[in-house]
């Protein structure tokens, strides 16, 4: 059975991918077809003609106007994944027509609902404000994975792994050293893992962008709304500085790492990540520092996980993990998952 949520909402793209021209990806192991039409909305249909199965986004097929002609026969589609032509007739077939899948653009990012249309509400797609927000900069990309989904979600559920796979970039001592905090709401569907540092190394990701030295209070928060969203609160203050009884908070470096996981295929997977800040919002330098700094850290976790995904794949069955303390928002996380795909609980804590 698959590990993959079906009726839920991913991230396919970023907003700027795609443009008045045939974009392709393949989200959940369905190759889909995107484009912009020219009132400006996004279509997502299935990436195969009904008619021999040749992509759609393949040359020599080509987008005119809102529709998309078959570059094998002709079979001409519109936007909303009807058949209007076929070659050697002018009847239609009534069953000629692509897939078509409810798409939403939020927070700079094309949502797609995989599974039952008749299921998707746009009220439940979570949000990140910040990426698209002018109070503050976002810098962003994505990585391919050639990893299951559910390694990346261990991967950002314990970020006790900064200090070892990211020493140099966002690992210090502190991060695998610190106790956390998990908290799952059941009802919402997020699982929280929180680690407050009062007293840490500044790591050079947030040394040289905020320009603080010495030693900081670091905070991370996370809030992972299984299956797709991933976000990272990360306070960065002088050691003793408090937000306020009124919930403000000027003195500290606020910044939020946001990640989109979604799964490519069973064994492969789309790593989105973007970091926003609220300081430094038109200094290109600290921009082009950050951009460099979290890809560089983000491939750093794609060797890992890669590697990962080939230990896995050649191991026995019936491998037994060890979990500990670390794990507990990876284990919640997991719980949610496999509920999500209807495979009930899986793995407990040792
Ligand atoms: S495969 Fe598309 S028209 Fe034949
Ligand atoms: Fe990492």
């Amino acid at each position: 059975m698959s590990s993959i949520p079906r009726d839920q909402w991913y991230v396919a793209a970023y907003g700027r991918e795609i443009g008045q021209e045939l974009f392709t990806r393949t989200i959940c192991g369905e190759s889909i077809l995107f484009w912009r039409t020219r009132a400006g909305t996004v279509t997502a249909v299935s990436d195969r003609c009904v008619h021999r199965r040749f992509p759609l986004s393949q040359p020599p097929s080509r987008l005119v106007d809102d529709q998309v002609v078959c570059g094998y026969h002709g079979f001409t589609y519109g936007a909303d994944g009807g058949c209007v032509a076929v070659p050697g007739q002018s009847r239609v077939p009534r069953t000629a027509r692509l897939k078509s899948y409810p798409v939403v653009e939020l927070d700079s990012f094309v949502w797609v609902w995989i599974g039952d249309p008749a299921r998707a509400d746009a009220a439940r797609i979570p949000r990140a404000p910040w990426l698209d927000s002018p109070g503050y900069t976002t810098v962003s990309g994505m990585e391919p994975l050639q990893a299951r989904f559910g390694l990346l979600v261990d991967n950002l559920m314990d970020l006790s792994h900064e200090t070892y796979l990211h020493g140099g970039y966002i690992g210090t001592p502190e991060v695998a050293a610190t106790p956390i905090t998990t908290t799952v709401d059941e009802e919402a569907g997020i699982v929280h893992v929180s680690r407050h540092m009062d007293d840490a190394e500044c790591p050079p990701f947030y040394a040289k962008s905020t320009r603080l030295t010495g030693r900081i209070m670091r905070w991370q928060d996370i809030e992972y709304t299984p299956p797709c969203l991933y976000k990272l609160h990360s306070r960065i203050a002088p050691p003793g500085v408090l937000p306020g009884a009124d919930g403000g908070d000027p003195d500290a470096f606020h910044v939020e790492v946001v990640y989109a996981i979604t799964p490519e295929t069973e064994h492969s997977t789309h790593d989105f990540w973007a970091v926003a800040r609220d300081f430094a919002l038109d200094d290109q330098g600290v921009s082009d520092f950050l951009d460099e700094q979290n890809r560089t850290v983000v491939l750093q976790d794609v060797a890992a996980l890669d590697v990962l995904e080939r230990v896995i794949a050649t191991e026995p069955a019936g491998y037994q993990e060890l979990s500990i303390n670390i794990d507990t928002g990876g284990l919640a996380a997991r719980r949610m998952l496999a509920a999500l795909a209807g495979q009930g609980a899986p793995a407990r804590q040792a």
